[in-house]
């Protein structure tokens, strides 16, 4: 094969995907300590069973699928109507945000998505992505050859930065060069801290004004505790006219396995909504029967309750968390309004030496902070999705051994 039929794009990514090189450095602490004893506070993967509401709603959905008369084929690529309206009723209208049904798309996933709908817009738009977030947003715009190439910092040139840290009290400043697309991810992943309403009501105003757009992943929404803080962009004025939001059962109801996400285009933007409809009809031949019924579970009212039951438990790992290491003397953010806590190291300290401390003094794996960009250097994300009590050990022999 001719090398010059390859997108050269793909080579700009540093090494492997940030989850894979992990997994190497534990599967080779395992191979030469025979006996150890690791417990992961890293990967943002739920553990809690899906709840008895959408085991339930599953089981009957397949045994429709059972007969002939109430057996489905393909279904709507833009997914089932008594799932959308369910999101509306469940997620939105509560909230008084406006946002209909057929403004939203249900799909297999938000990774997808989020790095999908870069495809809507011109090779050479300008993008503004968080420093650190979730790599998928600037992952998907390096392969589609958005930005040129990584510098020696590692940052990639023709992307504009929006940093958030302590200084900023993680709420970035506008972009201070041009750009048409702005990712924002709220809670965040990694710092696990939320966006306020100022600064979304400032980011709105900014892409209203230059025409920009606002790429929102809520993926974490459900884990705000507040009722105050805004949890999705469709709360902040004038969001209608340049904001997509992107939302996930992953971590809302333990859909990780399962898949099931939607993404919300309001009509406002009617080109994007009928691009994005058009890109998934033509790619995407929808989410299966049982897991619409599924996810359509989690909004009766006992679907909601085990749902929130489940988060306040992730929660309750969370506060520990903060809680410890705090006594312990070490400053965190975030773990209030998201399952992340976000750790700051000792000075000096880099992200993937801690890592290895971590594992070789603790046998506690968490994320490094650089995997989530130049920004995140210096910190270290660990998660409340692990078992409870697992997590309590974690953090004894984090205060007794590092
Ligand atoms: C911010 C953010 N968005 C999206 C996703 C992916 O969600 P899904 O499982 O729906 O693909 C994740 C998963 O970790 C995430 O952290």
């Amino acid at each position: 094969m001719n090398p010059s039929i390859i997108n050269p794009y793909y080579d700009r990514l540093p090494g492997s995907y940030l989850f894979s090189t992990i997994a190497k450095k534990i599967a080779e602490y395992e191979s030469a300590h025979k006996n150890a004893d690791i417990i992961r506070l890293g990967i943002g993967d739920v553990t809690s069973p899906l709840i008895p509401e959408v085991i339930d709603a599953m089981h009957k959905a397949v045994n429709e699928m059972a007969l002939k008369q109430s057996f489905r084929g393909y279904g709507p690529e833009q997914g089932y109507d008594f799932l959308r309206e369910a999101i509306v009723r469940g997620e939105y209208a509560p909230r008084g945000i406006d946002v209909a049904s057929d403004e939203i798309f249900v799909s297999d996933g938000s990774k997808c998505d989020v790095a999908n709908i870069q495809e809507l817009f011109a090779a050479d738009v300008k993008i503004a992505i968080p420093d650190p977030v979730y790599p998928v947003c600037l992952d998907s715009n390096v392969m589609a050859g958005r930005t040129g190439s990584l510098d020696q910092v590692g940052l990639f040139e023709g992307v504009t930065y929006l940093a958030a840290n302590a200084q900023n009290n993680f709420q970035p400043e506008l972009p201070q060069n041009p750009v048409q697309l702005i990712y924002l991810c709220s809670p965040n992943n990694p710092t696990g801290t939320v966006l306020t309403r100022e600064t979304l009501q400032k980011f709105v105003d900014y892409a209203n004004r230059n025409g920009a757009l606002i790429l929102f992943d809520g993926a974490y929404n459900c884990y705000i505790r507040d009722d105050a803080l805004p949890h999705s962009i469709f709360e902040i004025e004038g969001a209608r006219t340049c904001a997509i939001e992107f939302r996930s059962f992953s971590k809302t109801a333990g859909f990780t396995g399962i898949r099931c996400a939607y993404t919300v285009i309001p009509k406002d933007l009617a080109k994007l909504h009928s691009m994005w409809n058009r890109r998934q009809t033509t790619k995407f031949n929808g989410v299966s029967y049982v897991t619409q019924r599924a996810a359509e579970a989690i909004y009766t009212e006992e679907g909601w309750r085990q749902t929130n039951e489940v988060i306040d438990g992730y929660m309750a790992t969370a506060a520990l968390i903060r809680s410890e290491l705090t006594a312990a003397g070490y400053t965190v953010f975030g773990g209030e309004h998201a399952p992340y806590i976000w750790w700051k190291l000792p000075d000096g300290e880099k992200s993937f030496d801690f890592f290895d401390r971590l594992l070789a003094r603790c046998e506690v794996v968490g994320t490094p902070g650089s995997g989530f960009g130049p920004m995140g250097e210096g910190y270290f994300r660990l998660t409340a999705f692990g078992d409870h009590e697992r997590t309590k050990i974690a953090l004894k022999r984090i205060k007794e051994r590092l």
